[in-house]
Formats: C-alpha cells, structure tokens, sequence
C-alpha cells in the first residue's frame, strides 16, 4: 500500500481542499445509510479522516460542513498546525518539545503526517532486497516511518536504481552526536544499495534564520562537510554542496528551484511552516530550495537530463515538512515524489522531552568533546531512570524508558543481546545507574574518538573533491 492520502492530493488550497472533504463527508454518509461493506466505509472513513488532518495542517483550524475557509486561511503564527502530535508534542523544522519524558509520540505522529510505519515486514523486506543484515537503527526502530519505501524496493527489484539525497543546516561549527544519526545510516544505505548520494548544506537557511553573516554560515556548511566526510562516504559516489556555492552555478538546479516556486502558494508555505506576513521572503522562498535536490536533473552532471531517477531521502521527522510540500508539487511539474525515511530525534542529555541542542553545551555531546568531557558530561547531566538510593535501586529497579544513557545505547550499542541484557538488568535494579553511565561512557569515548582521527584525516583538498560538481561512479 502506499501512502499518498498523506499528500494534500491535488489540492493546493484551502478551498480545494474544504471542497475534497464536503465530497468525502457526502460519501461517508452515503456509504453508511447504504449498509455497505465494512471494509469500504473504513476506507472512506479513514480518508475523511486524513483530509481532515491535511486541512487543519493548511488552515490552522477544524473543518466544519457548512463553514468554507477564508481566503486568509492558513496556520497561526505560533509555528505550524502540522506540529501537534501528541496533545502536548511540538514538532516541525525549528522545535521539537513533549511533556512527556518517553519523548514523542512517534506513533501519533505518524497519523498525523500520514506517512507510514516502518514495520517488521518492511525491515524484512530492506534485509531480503540488499542482502545484508538491518542496520540497528532499522532494527531498534531510529528509522521509524517511511513514504513509499515499498515502491523504491520493488523498483530496485526490477534494476531500476535511486539516489539518496540528505543535508545539513549549518548553523555553527559544532556538531553532535545527534546530527551524525541520519549520516551514518545513509552511508549504510549507501553501501548496501551501491547508489549515489547529493548531500545539501543549507548555509542560505542558516544566514535567514540566524543572526549570522552570509560568510560565518558558508565556513560552517565547508567545517560541517569536513565532520560529514568523516562518516566514511564514498568519493566516487558522493556529492556534497553549499546552496551558496552550488545555486548560482547550475542553471539546472536553478531551473527547478523557479518551477517550484511556481507551484507553491504563500498560503500553502503559510500552512505548512507557519510563516507570517513579517517573515522575510528569503524563508518564504526557501523550501523550494530544499526541495530541488529530490529531482534528479538538479544534478546534471551526475544524472545528465533524466528527470526519472527516484529519489530516497532519509531524514529526521522535523524536516518532513519540507517533503509534503515536495511530494506535493511534484507530479504537477512532471517529477517523481521522492521517498523518505524519517528518524526520531536524538534526546537531549537532561531527557527525551528536547532534542539535542548545538547551542546548549550542557544538553549535548560534541564531535569535539574529550573523553574526560564525554564522561563528566554523562554522569552530571544524563537524566536518569534509577531511582534516588541504591537501596530502592536493588529493590524497585530502574526505568529504562525514560534514561537517556540507555537511550543512547539504543542509537550507539552495536550488539542487541548486550543492550537486552542491560535493560533487563537495569530493570530489575542488578544493573545501578552509575554503570550504566559507565557502559555509556565506553561506548562513546572511543567512538568519538574514532570520528575525531578520521576528521583530522580529512584535508581541504578533499572537501574541495567532494564539493566539486563531477560524474558520479554507479549504474542505475
Ligand atoms: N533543513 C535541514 C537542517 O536544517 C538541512 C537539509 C537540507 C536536509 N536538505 C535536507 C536535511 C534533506 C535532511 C534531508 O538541518
């Protein structure tokens, strides 16, 4: 199955989509009064039920039969409608916050953006295609929700290739370990699929956002590509670029950039990402941007002029915004949708109710951090699930649930018997949190270590390689 009813299919206003839902309504009710089959009126249901969600997302509030949207209609300007997953869960491209220490509920939100659950069958279904074992973050669940992942592997099947696409926003010199998740996994996928890969580095949305100059935000985007070439990609297969750099000299990218921008309205960005009349239209603009990567011509060196390669963006859930207003469009300027992969975000030290922060020291854990920072940095800050004294420890055990050191475990342990072992015994109260932090600590100073001896090895020269624009090394 796929999952399109997620897309505001076809319509692109808040009238055309009022319009979609009055039909929908009349079919429901039609369908009911007519007793029939089960099965069709869940279906029509559940499709009422998405265009529903799609219109509060558009709009910013409820619809109502009877009650047409006003030509002003679009989501307040508290951030975007698309945002609230679970009652208190805030999410989109600039905040990710929940009341709940469990974190978001990644579940609800999966409903409420309609893409799809990455399940057991399609982990299976990845293992079977590219012959090698999961990556933890498929087995583990980081990799949670998907849009058409099932298309891209039938496709592959049939040798019909696709490129990754993915991307960072520069916003300073200093990286985390969270903002190496969707990094790692796409080299993975890059290694075990043997495709190509464009990697974004949005220093343009940096100098709009961020009180920056147009020259800090480039430095960052080439600093970032030196920590992202660490990961270990594949020269002859990757290419990384500055929107700053790489948008004024390919007139191809640039001409999907406008078709875009064509086929955008400011309600519908007004909706989608909550901007308002006092935003500069830099950011206004901007999606397009984001957007152009997912169409393959954008690439004509690597690609030449197909504009049919199927594009797999594996990302963090916030920037899913971004590819609904894709997807969206593109159909309507003759592109395939890209598919996706979405991830859930890393915790922040002090709990699972943020995401880790580049601008707070104390919430994260630096690519740059030494082992004696790594290790205070855990056992002061790491919110933990053990409770107050060893005594009720041993007795009532701990909750795993809500620790970020076995969090992080989660995204970092390679072994799964090892983390089962730990959280059961953590559970029981046999396993104290200072070893647990222990454990974590472990884990991670020789990791960052590793990264740190693999950046060093990273000259100018070959940042310079992989940003040049150059035939790409693959058969698709
Ligand atoms: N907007 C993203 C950020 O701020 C950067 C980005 C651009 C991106 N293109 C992407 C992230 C594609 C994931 C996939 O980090």
């Amino acid at each position: 199955m796929t999952d399109c009813q997620g897309d505001v299919e076809g319509a692109s206003t808040p009238m055309e989509l009022y319009e979609k839902l009055s039909e929908q309504g009349v079919k429901v009710r039609s369908l009911k009064s007519a007793k029939a089959d089960k099965t069709e009126v869940d279906t029509a249901v559940q499709l009422l039920l998405k265009l529903k969600m799609d219109y509060k997302q558009m709009t910013g509030h409820d619809y109502k039969a009877g009650c047409p949207p006003s030509e002003n209609d679009a989501a307040p300007n508290n951030g975007p409608a698309a945002d609230v997953a679970g009652e208190d869960d805030t999410v989109d491209p600039w905040t990710v916050s929940t009341t709940n220490a469990k974190g978001v509920d990644y579940d609800k939100l999966i409903v409420r953006f309609g893409s799809s659950k990455i399940d057991q069958e399609l982990v299976d279904r990845i293992e079977k295609v590219c012959g090698q074992k999961p990556h933890r973050f498929l087995r583990r669940g980081v990799f949670f929700s998907h849009r058409d992942m099932h298309q891209v592997l039938d496709a592959y099947e049939k040798h019909k290739s696709f490129y990754l696409y993915t991307g960072r926003g520069p916003s300073s010199e200093a990286m985390h370990v969270g903002h190496l998740i969707p990094f790692i996994f796409t080299k993975w996928l890059q290694d075990v699929f043997d495709i190509p890969l464009v990697i974004q580095l949005t220093d343009d949305e940096k100098y709009l956002w961020k009180d920056l100059t147009v020259e800090e935000c480039h430095r960052f985007a080439i600093e970032n590509a030196k920590d992202i070439i660490a990961c270990g990609f594949d020269i002859n297969k990757t290419f990384i670029f500055s929107d700053l750099d790489y948008m004024g000299s390919s007139p191809e990218f640039y001409r999907n950039v406008v078709k875009i921008q064509k086929h955008v309205t400011f309600n519908q960005v007004k909706g989608i990402f909550g901007f308002t009349d006092s935003d500069c239209i830099g950011k206004i603009s901007f999606p397009a941007i984001q957007a152009a990567p997912s169409f393959s011509n954008s690439f004509p060196h690597v690609f030449g002029s197909r504009k049919d390669i199927q594009c797999l963006i594996p990302c963090a859930i916030d920037q899913d915004p971004y590819f609904r207003m894709t997807r969206d469009v593109a159909p309507r300027i003759g592109y395939p949708k890209p598919a996706l992969l979405h991830s859930t975000f890393f915790p922040a030290l002090q709990g699972a109710q943020t995401k880790m922060s580049a601008s707070d020291a104390n919430s994260s854990i630096f690519l740059t951090d030494t082992p004696k920072q790594i290790k205070n940095k855990i056992n002061k800050h790491a919110f933990s699930g053990g409770k107050d004294t060893v005594e009720e420890h041993r007795k009532y055990g701990g909750n795993a649930d809500v620790d970020v050191s076995f969090m992080y475990l989660t995204f970092f342990l390679e072994d799964d018997e090892q983390l089962e072992k730990i959280r059961q015994d953590y559970t029981s109260g046999a396993l104290l949190t200072g070893e647990l932090k222990k454990i974590l600590i472990e884990t991670l100073q020789p990791m960052i270590a590793q990264h740190q001896e693999r950046r060093k090895q990273v000259t100018d020269d070959l940042v310079k390689q992989f940003m040049t624009p150059r035939p790409l090394n693959f058969n698709l």
